[in-house]
Protein backbone atom coordinates (compact mmCIF):
# COMPACT_ATOMS: atom_id res chain seq x y z
CA UNK A 1 0.00 0.00 0.00
CA UNK A 2 1.06 3.19 -0.67
CA UNK A 3 2.17 5.32 2.23
CA UNK A 4 1.56 8.81 0.07
CA UNK A 5 0.09 11.65 1.35
CA UNK A 6 -3.26 13.11 0.88
CA UNK A 7 -4.60 16.55 1.70
CA UNK A 8 -7.98 17.53 1.33
CA UNK A 9 -9.59 21.09 2.48
CA UNK A 10 -13.21 22.69 2.90
CA UNK A 11 -13.40 26.19 2.90
CA UNK A 12 -12.55 27.91 6.20
CA UNK A 13 -16.42 29.02 6.83
CA UNK A 14 -17.17 32.40 8.32
CA UNK A 15 -18.91 32.35 12.28
CA UNK A 16 -21.10 35.09 11.24
CA UNK A 17 -24.16 32.58 12.01
CA UNK A 18 -24.62 28.85 12.89
CA UNK A 19 -23.60 26.24 10.22
CA UNK A 20 -26.24 24.64 7.83
CA UNK A 21 -27.07 22.14 5.41
CA UNK A 22 -24.86 24.12 2.79
CA UNK A 23 -21.59 23.72 5.28
CA UNK A 24 -22.25 20.13 5.78
CA UNK A 25 -22.80 19.12 2.06
CA UNK A 26 -18.85 20.26 1.58
CA UNK A 27 -17.75 18.85 4.98
CA UNK A 28 -19.55 15.88 4.73
CA UNK A 29 -18.19 15.65 0.58
CA UNK A 30 -14.23 16.09 2.08
CA UNK A 31 -15.13 13.42 4.67
CA UNK A 32 -16.13 10.89 2.69
CA UNK A 33 -12.83 11.26 0.14
CA UNK A 34 -10.90 11.91 3.17
CA UNK A 35 -12.30 8.43 4.51
CA UNK A 36 -11.95 6.54 1.12
CA UNK A 37 -8.59 8.21 1.20
CA UNK A 38 -7.50 6.74 4.54
CA UNK A 39 -9.08 3.09 3.26
CA UNK A 40 -6.57 3.37 0.11
CA UNK A 41 -4.08 3.47 2.27
CA UNK A 42 -2.87 7.40 1.94
CA UNK A 43 -1.31 9.30 5.02
CA UNK A 44 -4.24 12.03 5.30
CA UNK A 45 -4.59 15.12 6.43
CA UNK A 46 -7.96 16.29 6.06
CA UNK A 47 -8.43 19.98 7.51
CA UNK A 48 -11.38 22.31 7.98
CA UNK A 49 -11.98 25.34 10.06
CA UNK A 50 -13.56 28.86 10.81
CA UNK A 51 -12.37 32.53 9.17
CA UNK A 52 -13.23 34.78 11.92
CA UNK A 53 -11.65 37.94 10.95
CA UNK A 54 -13.16 41.01 9.52
CA UNK A 55 -15.55 43.80 9.53
CA UNK A 56 -18.65 41.56 9.12
CA UNK A 57 -17.38 39.47 12.25
CA UNK A 58 -16.84 42.96 14.22
CA UNK A 59 -20.21 44.38 13.14
CA UNK A 60 -21.97 41.30 14.30
CA UNK A 61 -20.71 40.71 17.19
CA UNK A 62 -21.36 43.83 18.08
CA UNK A 63 -24.78 44.03 17.80
CA UNK A 64 -24.68 40.82 19.84
CA UNK A 65 -22.84 42.77 22.97
CA UNK A 66 -20.07 40.52 22.65
CA UNK A 67 -16.59 41.14 21.82
CA UNK A 68 -15.83 39.70 18.56
CA UNK A 69 -13.64 36.80 20.59
CA UNK A 70 -16.11 35.66 22.52
CA UNK A 71 -18.52 35.89 19.82
CA UNK A 72 -16.81 33.76 17.36
CA UNK A 73 -15.84 31.48 20.71
CA UNK A 74 -19.52 30.10 20.64
CA UNK A 75 -19.91 29.91 17.04
CA UNK A 76 -16.87 28.16 16.41
CA UNK A 77 -18.22 25.54 19.03
CA UNK A 78 -21.58 24.92 17.07
CA UNK A 79 -19.52 23.88 13.91
CA UNK A 80 -17.38 21.52 16.00
CA UNK A 81 -20.82 20.15 17.45
CA UNK A 82 -22.18 19.75 14.30
CA UNK A 83 -19.13 18.08 12.29
CA UNK A 84 -18.52 15.75 15.29
CA UNK A 85 -22.59 14.89 15.25
CA UNK A 86 -22.52 14.20 11.37
CA UNK A 87 -19.23 12.12 11.98
CA UNK A 88 -16.89 14.05 10.36
CA UNK A 89 -12.81 12.88 10.72
CA UNK A 90 -11.32 16.18 10.42
CA UNK A 91 -7.63 15.37 11.33
CA UNK A 92 -7.08 19.49 12.14
CA UNK A 93 -9.15 22.46 12.46
CA UNK A 94 -8.03 25.42 12.12
CA UNK A 95 -9.19 28.73 13.30
CA UNK A 96 -7.81 32.19 11.62
CA UNK A 97 -8.03 33.42 15.28
CA UNK A 98 -5.46 30.53 16.31
CA UNK A 99 -2.30 32.71 17.62
CA UNK A 100 0.13 30.46 14.97
CA UNK A 101 -1.78 31.33 11.77
CA UNK A 102 -1.69 35.15 12.77
CA UNK A 103 1.99 35.14 12.93
CA UNK A 104 2.38 33.01 9.85
CA UNK A 105 -0.10 35.63 7.71
CA UNK A 106 2.06 38.65 8.79
CA UNK A 107 5.36 36.41 7.57
CA UNK A 108 3.63 35.40 4.44
CA UNK A 109 2.71 39.25 3.80
CA UNK A 110 5.63 40.34 4.48
CA UNK A 111 7.53 37.73 2.54
CA UNK A 112 5.50 38.88 -0.53
CA UNK A 113 6.28 42.55 0.35
CA UNK A 114 10.08 41.85 0.11
CA UNK A 115 9.80 39.93 -3.20
CA UNK A 116 7.82 43.43 -4.43
CA UNK A 117 4.63 41.75 -5.41
CA UNK A 118 2.71 43.82 -2.54
CA UNK A 119 2.64 47.77 -2.87
CA UNK A 120 0.67 51.02 -1.22
CA UNK A 121 -1.77 52.38 -3.33
CA UNK A 122 -5.22 53.61 -2.99
CA UNK A 123 -8.68 51.86 -3.13
CA UNK A 124 -11.80 53.46 -4.12
CA UNK A 125 -15.00 51.69 -5.38
CA UNK A 126 -18.19 50.05 -4.34
CA UNK A 127 -18.33 48.58 -1.29
CA UNK A 128 -20.97 46.19 0.15
CA UNK A 129 -20.53 45.67 3.77
CA UNK A 130 -22.32 42.92 4.97
CA UNK A 131 -20.21 40.89 2.22
CA UNK A 132 -17.40 43.22 3.19
CA UNK A 133 -16.65 43.02 -1.03
CA UNK A 134 -15.83 45.67 -2.80
CA UNK A 135 -17.01 45.73 -6.29
CA UNK A 136 -16.22 47.88 -9.79
CA UNK A 137 -19.53 49.85 -11.47
CA UNK A 138 -19.78 47.20 -13.93
CA UNK A 139 -20.08 44.50 -11.45
CA UNK A 140 -23.11 46.10 -9.91
CA UNK A 141 -26.51 44.25 -10.95
CA UNK A 142 -29.15 47.13 -10.73
CA UNK A 143 -26.92 49.09 -9.07
CA UNK A 144 -26.75 46.82 -5.93
CA UNK A 145 -24.22 44.00 -4.78
CA UNK A 146 -24.10 41.47 -7.40
CA UNK A 147 -23.64 38.67 -3.92
CA UNK A 148 -26.92 39.45 -1.93
CA UNK A 149 -28.56 42.29 -4.09
CA UNK A 150 -28.36 44.65 -0.93
CA UNK A 151 -27.32 48.50 -1.32
CA UNK A 152 -23.37 49.20 -1.64
CA UNK A 153 -21.58 52.24 -0.90
CA UNK A 154 -19.20 54.59 -2.19
CA UNK A 155 -15.52 53.55 -0.48
CA UNK A 156 -12.56 55.00 -0.60
CA UNK A 157 -8.99 53.83 1.14
CA UNK A 158 -5.16 53.86 1.82
CA UNK A 159 -4.45 49.86 1.15
CA UNK A 160 -1.70 47.88 0.09
CA UNK A 161 -2.39 45.70 -3.10
CA UNK A 162 -0.64 42.78 -4.50
CA UNK A 163 0.15 42.47 -8.25
CA UNK A 164 -1.51 40.03 -10.28
CA UNK A 165 -0.03 40.38 -13.91
CA UNK A 166 3.23 38.47 -13.09
CA UNK A 167 1.18 35.45 -12.43
CA UNK A 168 -1.29 35.62 -14.91
CA UNK A 169 0.42 33.53 -17.80
CA UNK A 170 0.74 30.22 -15.21
CA UNK A 171 -2.66 31.01 -14.02
CA UNK A 172 -4.09 30.82 -17.21
CA UNK A 173 -2.05 27.91 -17.86
CA UNK A 174 -3.42 26.14 -14.57
CA UNK A 175 -6.90 26.93 -15.51
CA UNK A 176 -6.52 25.57 -19.44
CA UNK A 177 -3.67 22.69 -19.43
CA UNK A 178 -4.56 21.05 -17.07
CA UNK A 179 -7.76 19.83 -15.19
CA UNK A 180 -6.89 21.37 -11.86
CA UNK A 181 -10.62 23.34 -11.83
CA UNK A 182 -13.42 20.89 -11.59
CA UNK A 183 -16.13 21.07 -13.07
CA UNK A 184 -13.90 22.15 -16.54
CA UNK A 185 -16.93 24.24 -17.49
CA UNK A 186 -16.43 26.76 -14.69
CA UNK A 187 -12.74 26.99 -16.68
CA UNK A 188 -14.45 29.39 -19.50
CA UNK A 189 -16.07 31.13 -16.93
CA UNK A 190 -12.60 32.47 -15.33
CA UNK A 191 -10.37 32.83 -18.02
CA UNK A 192 -13.15 35.13 -19.73
CA UNK A 193 -14.25 36.56 -17.04
CA UNK A 194 -10.98 38.14 -15.31
CA UNK A 195 -8.20 36.51 -17.10
CA UNK A 196 -8.34 37.79 -20.36
CA UNK A 197 -9.84 41.02 -19.61
CA UNK A 198 -6.52 41.53 -17.29
CA UNK A 199 -6.07 40.45 -14.16
CA UNK A 200 -6.91 43.76 -11.29
CA UNK A 201 -4.26 43.99 -8.37
CA UNK A 202 -5.82 42.59 -5.40
CA UNK A 203 -6.78 44.74 -2.73
CA UNK A 204 -4.90 42.95 0.34
CA UNK A 205 -5.33 45.12 3.35
CA UNK A 206 -8.02 47.57 4.96
CA UNK A 207 -7.72 50.60 7.58
CA UNK A 208 -11.79 49.86 8.01
CA UNK A 209 -12.02 47.79 10.87
CA UNK A 210 -9.74 46.45 13.46
CA UNK A 211 -10.48 42.65 13.77
CA UNK A 212 -7.99 41.05 12.10
CA UNK A 213 -4.13 40.59 11.83
CA UNK A 214 -2.39 43.76 11.53
CA UNK A 215 0.20 44.29 8.61
CA UNK A 216 3.51 43.35 10.10
CA UNK A 217 5.55 47.06 9.18
CA UNK A 218 2.08 49.13 8.84
CA UNK A 219 0.15 49.35 12.02
CA UNK A 220 -2.62 51.53 10.46
CA UNK A 221 -3.35 48.16 8.18
CA UNK A 222 -5.02 44.84 9.30
CA UNK A 223 -4.78 41.96 6.09
CA UNK A 224 -7.94 41.79 4.41
CA UNK A 225 -9.67 38.30 4.20
CA UNK A 226 -7.61 36.72 1.21
CA UNK A 227 -4.46 36.48 2.60
CA UNK A 228 -5.40 35.78 5.73
CA UNK A 229 -7.95 33.22 4.88
CA UNK A 230 -6.42 31.48 1.74
CA UNK A 231 -3.47 30.69 3.63
CA UNK A 232 -5.22 28.97 6.47
CA UNK A 233 -4.59 25.97 4.20
CA UNK A 234 -0.44 26.06 4.34
CA UNK A 235 -0.29 27.36 8.07
CA UNK A 236 -2.11 24.59 9.20
CA UNK A 237 0.75 22.83 8.05
CA UNK A 238 3.14 24.61 9.79
CA UNK A 239 4.02 27.08 6.58
CA UNK A 240 5.91 30.17 8.55
CA UNK A 241 5.18 29.23 12.17
CA UNK A 242 6.63 26.91 14.67
CA UNK A 243 3.83 24.10 14.79
CA UNK A 244 4.98 20.73 13.57
CA UNK A 245 6.26 20.80 10.53
CA UNK A 246 3.53 18.73 7.79
CA UNK A 247 4.41 20.55 4.68
CA UNK A 248 5.35 17.08 3.15
CA UNK A 249 1.39 17.25 2.64
CA UNK A 250 2.07 19.83 0.17
CA UNK A 251 5.14 18.53 -1.44
CA UNK A 252 5.10 16.68 -4.64
CA UNK A 253 7.41 14.36 -4.00
CA UNK A 254 5.57 12.85 -0.90
CA UNK A 255 2.11 13.93 -1.54
CA UNK A 256 0.01 11.23 -4.02
CA UNK A 257 -0.91 12.09 -7.75
CA UNK A 258 -4.27 14.31 -7.29
CA UNK A 259 -3.71 16.15 -4.30
CA UNK A 260 -4.16 18.87 -2.72
CA UNK A 261 -7.28 19.12 -3.14
CA UNK A 262 -9.55 21.92 -2.13
CA UNK A 263 -13.26 21.78 -2.09
CA UNK A 264 -15.78 24.85 -2.26
CA UNK A 265 -18.98 25.62 -3.54
CA UNK A 266 -19.12 27.55 -6.91
CA UNK A 267 -19.48 31.57 -5.47
CA UNK A 268 -15.70 31.30 -3.97
CA UNK A 269 -14.21 29.61 -7.18
CA UNK A 270 -12.32 32.97 -8.13
CA UNK A 271 -10.51 33.31 -5.17
CA UNK A 272 -9.24 29.57 -5.66
CA UNK A 273 -8.19 29.64 -8.90
CA UNK A 274 -6.84 32.45 -9.43
CA UNK A 275 -6.06 34.33 -6.38
CA UNK A 276 -4.48 31.38 -4.40
CA UNK A 277 -2.25 30.16 -7.35
CA UNK A 278 -1.09 33.98 -7.38
CA UNK A 279 -0.22 33.86 -3.58
CA UNK A 280 1.35 30.68 -4.07
CA UNK A 281 3.34 31.34 -6.93
CA UNK A 282 4.29 34.64 -5.11
CA UNK A 283 5.66 32.18 -2.00
CA UNK A 284 7.63 30.09 -4.57
CA UNK A 285 5.29 27.32 -3.34
CA UNK A 286 3.85 23.80 -5.46
CA UNK A 287 0.55 24.76 -6.63
CA UNK A 288 -2.53 22.06 -5.64
CA UNK A 289 -3.80 19.81 -7.65
CA UNK A 290 -7.76 19.82 -7.54
CA UNK A 291 -10.34 22.57 -7.13
CA UNK A 292 -13.34 21.04 -7.20
CA UNK A 293 -16.28 23.79 -6.94
CA UNK A 294 -20.00 22.20 -6.76
CA UNK A 295 -23.03 24.07 -7.04
CA UNK A 296 -25.44 24.88 -4.25
CA UNK A 297 -28.46 23.48 -2.03
CA UNK A 298 -31.01 25.76 -3.10
CA UNK A 299 -34.07 26.34 -1.00
CA UNK A 300 -36.67 27.75 -3.28
CA UNK A 301 -34.98 28.51 -6.27
CA UNK A 302 -32.38 31.12 -3.99
CA UNK A 303 -29.34 30.06 -2.51
CA UNK A 304 -29.33 28.37 1.32
CA UNK A 305 -27.47 30.82 3.51
CA UNK A 306 -27.48 32.87 7.11
CA UNK A 307 -28.20 36.29 5.61
CA UNK A 308 -31.67 34.75 3.39
CA UNK A 309 -32.83 32.86 6.34
CA UNK A 310 -33.41 29.50 4.73
CA UNK A 311 -31.94 27.41 6.92
CA UNK A 312 -32.43 23.89 7.40
CA UNK A 313 -30.80 22.69 10.48
CA UNK A 314 -29.01 19.77 10.43
CA UNK A 315 -29.49 18.51 13.42
CA UNK A 316 -33.07 18.36 13.07
CA UNK A 317 -32.71 16.11 10.16
CA UNK A 318 -30.08 13.94 11.64
CA UNK A 319 -32.46 12.81 14.63
CA UNK A 320 -35.46 12.65 12.60
CA UNK A 321 -33.30 10.19 9.31
CA UNK A 322 -30.22 9.44 10.76
CA UNK A 323 -27.10 11.21 9.85
CA UNK A 324 -25.87 8.58 7.42
CA UNK A 325 -29.17 8.45 5.82
CA UNK A 326 -29.02 12.41 5.40
CA UNK A 327 -25.04 12.60 4.01
CA UNK A 328 -26.22 9.83 1.63
CA UNK A 329 -29.08 12.16 -0.01
CA UNK A 330 -26.73 15.03 0.12
CA UNK A 331 -24.05 13.72 -1.85
CA UNK A 332 -26.38 11.51 -4.04
CA UNK A 333 -28.33 14.67 -5.42
CA UNK A 334 -26.04 16.96 -5.32
CA UNK A 335 -25.31 17.34 -9.37
CA UNK A 336 -21.45 17.75 -10.57
CA UNK A 337 -21.82 21.09 -12.02
CA UNK A 338 -25.52 22.41 -11.04
CA UNK A 339 -27.11 23.26 -8.14
CA UNK A 340 -29.49 21.19 -5.85
CA UNK A 341 -32.57 22.20 -4.58
CA UNK A 342 -33.49 21.24 -0.99
CA UNK A 343 -36.56 19.71 -0.05
CA UNK A 344 -37.54 17.40 2.93
CA UNK A 345 -39.68 15.50 0.84
CA UNK A 346 -37.03 14.58 -1.48
CA UNK A 347 -34.96 14.07 1.02
CA UNK A 348 -37.26 11.26 2.42
CA UNK A 349 -38.11 9.55 -0.87
CA UNK A 350 -34.61 9.13 -1.76
CA UNK A 351 -34.29 7.16 1.53
CA UNK A 352 -37.04 4.87 1.23
CA UNK A 353 -35.83 3.94 -2.27
CA UNK A 354 -32.59 3.86 -1.91
CA UNK A 355 -31.61 3.10 1.21
CA UNK A 356 -34.61 1.32 2.80
CA UNK A 357 -36.12 -0.17 0.02
CA UNK A 358 -33.20 -1.20 -1.89
CA UNK A 359 -29.76 -1.49 0.80
CA UNK A 360 -31.51 -2.31 3.48
CA UNK A 361 -33.72 -5.05 1.76
CA UNK A 362 -30.95 -6.86 0.05
CA UNK A 363 -29.57 -7.20 3.57
CA UNK A 364 -32.50 -7.66 5.50
CA UNK A 365 -33.51 -10.60 2.70
CA UNK A 366 -30.11 -11.91 2.18
CA UNK A 367 -29.72 -12.23 5.90
CA UNK A 368 -33.15 -14.03 6.21
CA UNK A 369 -33.10 -16.41 4.15
CA UNK A 370 -29.18 -17.66 5.44
CA UNK A 371 -31.24 -18.08 8.64
CA UNK A 372 -34.26 -19.53 7.24
CA UNK A 373 -32.88 -22.38 4.87
CA UNK A 374 -29.01 -23.52 6.18
CA UNK A 375 -29.75 -22.06 10.17
CA UNK A 376 -27.18 -18.92 10.09
CA UNK A 377 -24.45 -21.27 8.51
CA UNK A 378 -23.77 -21.49 4.51
CA UNK A 379 -22.67 -24.91 3.97
CA UNK A 380 -19.00 -25.61 2.43
CA UNK A 381 -20.32 -27.60 -0.69
CA UNK A 382 -22.21 -25.73 -3.46
CA UNK A 383 -22.34 -25.74 -7.14
CA UNK A 384 -20.45 -24.01 -9.37
CA UNK A 385 -21.34 -20.52 -10.39
CA UNK A 386 -22.78 -20.81 -13.58
CA UNK A 387 -23.98 -18.14 -16.82
CA UNK A 388 -26.73 -16.43 -14.42
CA UNK A 389 -24.27 -15.34 -12.31
CA UNK A 390 -22.04 -13.53 -14.28
CA UNK A 391 -23.48 -10.18 -15.28
CA UNK A 392 -23.74 -9.86 -11.35
CA UNK A 393 -20.06 -10.88 -10.21
CA UNK A 394 -18.66 -8.90 -12.73
CA UNK A 395 -20.44 -5.58 -11.90
CA UNK A 396 -19.56 -5.94 -8.08
CA UNK A 397 -16.12 -6.88 -9.18
CA UNK A 398 -15.54 -3.73 -11.46
CA UNK A 399 -17.35 -1.67 -8.80
CA UNK A 400 -14.25 -0.68 -7.32
CA UNK A 401 -12.08 0.58 -9.95
CA UNK A 402 -14.75 2.66 -11.05
CA UNK A 403 -15.55 4.19 -7.73
CA UNK A 404 -11.43 4.49 -7.23
CA UNK A 405 -11.80 7.19 -10.53
CA UNK A 406 -15.09 8.61 -9.56
CA UNK A 407 -13.29 9.55 -6.18
CA UNK A 408 -10.52 11.64 -8.09
CA UNK A 409 -12.57 14.11 -10.01
CA UNK A 410 -14.76 14.43 -7.67
CA UNK A 411 -18.01 12.81 -8.67
CA UNK A 412 -19.81 11.78 -5.36
CA UNK A 413 -23.15 11.81 -6.83
CA UNK A 414 -22.09 9.38 -9.68
CA UNK A 415 -20.06 6.60 -7.39
CA UNK A 416 -22.93 6.54 -5.42
CA UNK A 417 -25.27 5.98 -8.63
CA UNK A 418 -22.82 3.33 -9.60
CA UNK A 419 -22.83 1.17 -6.22
CA UNK A 420 -26.62 1.31 -6.05
CA UNK A 421 -26.24 -0.09 -9.85
CA UNK A 422 -25.15 -2.96 -8.18
CA UNK A 423 -27.25 -3.09 -5.12
CA UNK A 424 -30.28 -2.70 -7.30
CA UNK A 425 -28.85 -5.92 -9.65
CA UNK A 426 -28.39 -8.30 -6.74
CA UNK A 427 -32.03 -7.30 -5.69
CA UNK A 428 -32.94 -8.46 -9.43
CA UNK A 429 -30.47 -11.66 -9.23
CA UNK A 430 -32.59 -12.63 -5.84
CA UNK A 431 -36.18 -12.50 -8.47
CA UNK A 432 -34.31 -13.73 -11.07
CA UNK A 433 -32.54 -17.40 -9.08
CA UNK A 434 -35.69 -17.61 -7.25
CA UNK A 435 -34.12 -18.79 -3.88
CA UNK A 436 -37.55 -19.56 -2.06
CA UNK A 437 -38.19 -22.42 -4.90
CA UNK A 438 -34.71 -23.68 -4.87
CA UNK A 439 -35.17 -24.18 -1.30
CA UNK A 440 -37.94 -26.78 -1.40
CA UNK A 441 -36.01 -29.30 -3.59
CA UNK A 442 -33.05 -30.83 -1.35
CA UNK A 443 -30.88 -30.94 -4.12
CA UNK A 444 -31.23 -27.72 -5.35
CA UNK A 445 -29.26 -26.39 -2.00
CA UNK A 446 -25.99 -26.53 -3.29
CA UNK A 447 -27.17 -24.17 -5.96
CA UNK A 448 -29.32 -21.82 -3.34
CA UNK A 449 -25.53 -21.77 -1.09
CA UNK A 450 -24.23 -20.39 -3.89
CA UNK A 451 -27.01 -17.76 -4.70
CA UNK A 452 -26.73 -16.74 -1.11
CA UNK A 453 -23.08 -16.18 -0.80
CA UNK A 454 -22.75 -14.14 -4.10
CA UNK A 455 -25.17 -12.26 -2.50
CA UNK A 456 -23.26 -11.74 0.27
CA UNK A 457 -20.50 -11.30 -1.77
CA UNK A 458 -22.18 -8.42 -3.37
CA UNK A 459 -22.75 -7.04 -0.17
CA UNK A 460 -19.83 -6.98 0.95
CA UNK A 461 -17.68 -5.49 -1.31
CA UNK A 462 -20.39 -2.66 -1.84
CA UNK A 463 -20.62 -1.95 1.78
CA UNK A 464 -17.14 -1.90 1.87
CA UNK A 465 -16.94 1.20 -1.02
CA UNK A 466 -20.12 2.83 1.49
CA UNK A 467 -18.59 2.76 4.28
CA UNK A 468 -16.65 6.70 3.56
CA UNK A 469 -19.83 7.87 2.64
CA UNK A 470 -22.14 6.14 5.25
CA UNK A 471 -19.51 5.07 8.14
CA UNK A 472 -21.21 4.50 11.05
CA UNK A 473 -24.30 2.23 9.57
CA UNK A 474 -22.23 0.04 7.13
CA UNK A 475 -20.49 -1.73 10.32
CA UNK A 476 -23.88 -2.64 11.01
CA UNK A 477 -24.50 -4.70 7.85
CA UNK A 478 -20.83 -6.32 8.38
CA UNK A 479 -22.10 -8.00 11.73
CA UNK A 480 -25.14 -9.06 9.74
CA UNK A 481 -23.26 -10.66 6.89
CA UNK A 482 -21.00 -12.21 9.16
CA UNK A 483 -17.61 -10.06 7.43
CA UNK A 484 -14.58 -9.21 9.67
CA UNK A 485 -11.30 -8.49 9.63
CA UNK A 486 -9.34 -8.81 6.62
CA UNK A 487 -12.50 -9.61 4.41
CA UNK A 488 -13.31 -5.89 4.65
CA UNK A 489 -10.30 -4.74 3.35
CA UNK A 490 -10.47 -1.59 0.90
CA UNK A 491 -7.89 -4.56 -1.51
CA UNK A 492 -10.22 -7.07 -1.45
CA UNK A 493 -13.17 -4.93 -2.86
CA UNK A 494 -12.24 -6.16 -6.48
CA UNK A 495 -12.03 -9.33 -5.83
CA UNK A 496 -15.37 -12.29 -5.54
CA UNK A 497 -15.31 -15.39 -3.00
CA UNK A 498 -13.60 -13.88 -0.06
CA UNK A 499 -15.98 -14.35 2.72
CA UNK A 500 -15.55 -17.95 4.38
CA UNK A 501 -17.39 -20.50 2.21
CA UNK A 502 -19.27 -21.40 5.85
CA UNK A 503 -19.60 -18.01 6.65
CA UNK A 504 -22.22 -17.14 9.43
CA UNK A 505 -24.94 -14.56 9.05
CA UNK A 506 -26.15 -12.85 11.84
CA UNK A 507 -29.94 -11.24 11.89
CA UNK A 508 -29.87 -7.66 13.57
CA UNK A 509 -31.80 -4.27 13.68
CA UNK A 510 -33.14 -2.54 10.40
CA UNK A 511 -30.80 -0.75 9.43
CA UNK A 512 -32.43 1.92 7.36
CA UNK A 513 -36.21 2.53 8.28
CA UNK A 514 -38.59 3.03 5.82
CA UNK A 515 -40.45 6.46 6.86
CA UNK A 516 -44.33 7.57 6.10
CA UNK A 517 -43.16 10.76 4.28
CA UNK A 518 -46.56 12.88 4.88
CA UNK A 519 -46.31 12.01 8.48
CA UNK A 520 -42.68 12.90 8.50
CA UNK A 521 -43.67 16.36 6.42
CA UNK A 522 -46.09 16.95 8.82
CA UNK A 523 -43.81 16.40 12.30
CA UNK A 524 -40.85 18.62 10.11
CA UNK A 525 -42.91 21.56 9.59
CA UNK A 526 -44.36 21.37 12.89
CA UNK A 527 -41.27 22.10 14.35
CA UNK A 528 -39.72 24.30 11.58
CA UNK A 529 -42.15 25.97 9.57
CA UNK A 530 -39.25 27.63 7.79
CA UNK A 531 -38.88 24.30 5.78
N1 LIG B 1 -14.74 32.30 4.61
C1 LIG B 1 -14.98 32.11 3.23
C2 LIG B 1 -14.13 30.99 2.66
C3 LIG B 1 -12.66 31.14 2.83
S1 LIG B 1 -11.80 29.73 2.31
C4 LIG B 1 -10.22 30.16 2.35
C5 LIG B 1 -16.44 31.78 3.00
N2 LIG B 1 -17.13 31.31 4.06
S2 LIG B 1 -18.68 30.87 4.07
O1 LIG B 1 -19.07 30.65 5.44
O2 LIG B 1 -19.47 31.81 3.33
O3 LIG B 1 -18.70 29.48 3.39
C6 LIG B 1 -18.84 29.32 2.03
C7 LIG B 1 -18.82 27.85 1.73
O4 LIG B 1 -19.79 27.15 2.52
C8 LIG B 1 -19.18 27.53 0.31
O5 LIG B 1 -18.11 27.70 -0.58
C9 LIG B 1 -19.63 26.10 0.46
O6 LIG B 1 -18.52 25.27 0.62
C10 LIG B 1 -20.41 26.14 1.76
N3 LIG B 1 -21.80 26.56 1.55
C11 LIG B 1 -22.45 27.54 2.25
N4 LIG B 1 -23.73 27.60 1.79
C12 LIG B 1 -23.93 26.67 0.84
C13 LIG B 1 -25.03 26.27 0.07
N5 LIG B 1 -26.22 26.81 0.19
N6 LIG B 1 -24.83 25.26 -0.81
C14 LIG B 1 -23.63 24.63 -0.96
N7 LIG B 1 -22.58 25.00 -0.25
C15 LIG B 1 -22.68 26.03 0.64
O7 LIG B 1 -16.88 31.92 1.89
Amino acid sequence: MSNKTFYITTPIYYPSGNPHIGHCYTTVACDSIARYKRMQGYDVMFATGTDEHGMKIEETAKKSGMSPQDYVDEIVAQFKKLWEYMNISYDRYIRTTDHYHKSAVQNIFKKIYDKGYIYKGEYSGKYCVPDESFWTASQLVDGKCPECGREVIDAKEEAYFMKMQPFAERIEKLLTETDFLQPGARVNEMVNNFIKPGLEDLCVSRTTFKWGVQVPFDNEHVVYVWIDALSNYITLLGYENDMHDDMHFWNPETRCEVSPVHMTAKEIVRFHSIIWPAILMALDLPLPKRLYSHGWINFGGKKMGKSTGNVVDPFILGERFGVDAVRYQMLRDMPFSGDMDYSNEFMLNRINTDLANDLGNLVSRTVAMVEKYFASTLPEQKLQNSEQDDELISMATGLKEKIDDLIEIPQLGNALTEIFKVISRANKYIDETTPWILAKNHDDKPRLAAVLYNLLETIRITSVLLSPFMPSTMPKVWEQIGANGDSLAYSKSGEWGILPQNVTVKRGEIIFPRFDVAKELEHLESLNPKT
